[in-house]
């Protein structure tokens, strides 16, 4: 079992990334985003706490968050590993973090921060756009379905974008990144779990350098 968590600023490319892991490795991808989004779908009362907080491009709860992740860990499909998208975000949320994997009797093997030039993250985030069906992700530049208007992986044509993804929201959850969740990456560092990986390179150079991380290459 491998635990990692994919750190980085909005854009970074953490959900590209993990989603690949999921996909190759049989990990599973952990997105408090895509949880958080999916309550809202719902409205669930979770959502209904996380809708305006989100679209403000603010952060949720610690409470909320950390409680959402605590149940899905209990879900027996996490036996070869998590991969921790957008989770913890707050000294609060490792904190909690460190408690939910002790008491399963796990631990963390990897803080794997993907280094990014910010103003090259607003473009990639107004880019971007996934499939409505199964969620798989797009850019208008850097990743277009191969066949125009069509899912590569399920063969919907229907997309969606983000609420979020406006530039003004984005420049939000940017300086909530470097007030709140930057300031977290010391915790791991005195533990030795960080390990740097450039996110300006191409996805799947991105893929590549993580793997040589997780193989211990
Ligand atoms: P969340 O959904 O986690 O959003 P985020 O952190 O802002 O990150 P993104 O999902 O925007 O970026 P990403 O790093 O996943 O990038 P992606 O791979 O898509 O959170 C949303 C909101 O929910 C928060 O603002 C907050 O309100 C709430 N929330 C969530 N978790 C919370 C928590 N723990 N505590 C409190 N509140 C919480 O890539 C972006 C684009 O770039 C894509 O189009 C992709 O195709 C492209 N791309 C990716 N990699 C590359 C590359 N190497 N080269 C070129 N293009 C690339
Ligand atoms: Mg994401």
């Amino acid at each position: 079992m491998t635990n990692i968590i994919l750190l980085g600023p909005p854009g970074a490319g953490k959900g590209t990334q993990a989603s690949r892991l999921e996909h190759d490795r049989g990990m599973i991808q952990l997105s408090t985003g895509d949880m958080l989004r999916a309550a809202v779908k719902a409205g669930t009362p979770v959502g209904l706490q996380a809708k305006a907080v989100m679209e403000a491009g603010q952060l949720v709860s610690d409470e909320i968050v950390s409680g959402i992740i605590g149940e899905r860990l209990d879900q027996p499909d996490t036996g070869k590993g998590v991969i921790f998208d957008g989770y913890p975000r707050t000294a609060a949320q490792a904190a909690s973090l460190d408690t939910l994997l002790a008491d399963r009797g796990q631990a963390l093997d990897h803080v794997i921060e993907l280094e990014v030039d910010e103003d090259a993250l607003v473009e990639r985030i107004t880019g971007r756009f996934t499939c409505a069906k199964c969620n798989e992700g797009y850019h208008d530049r850097f990743k277009q379905p191969k066949a125009a208007g069509v899912c590569d992986v399920c063969g919907s044509t229907e997309f969606k974008r983000r609420p979020d993804d406006n530039e003004e929201t984005v420049r939000t959850r940017m300086a909530e990144y470097r007030a709140k969740t930057a300031p977290i990456l010391p915790i791991y560092e005195v533990r030795g779990l960080v390990k740097r990986v450039d996110g300006m390179a191409d996805i799947d150079v991105v893929t590549s350098a993580i793997e040589a991380i997780l193989d211990g290459r």
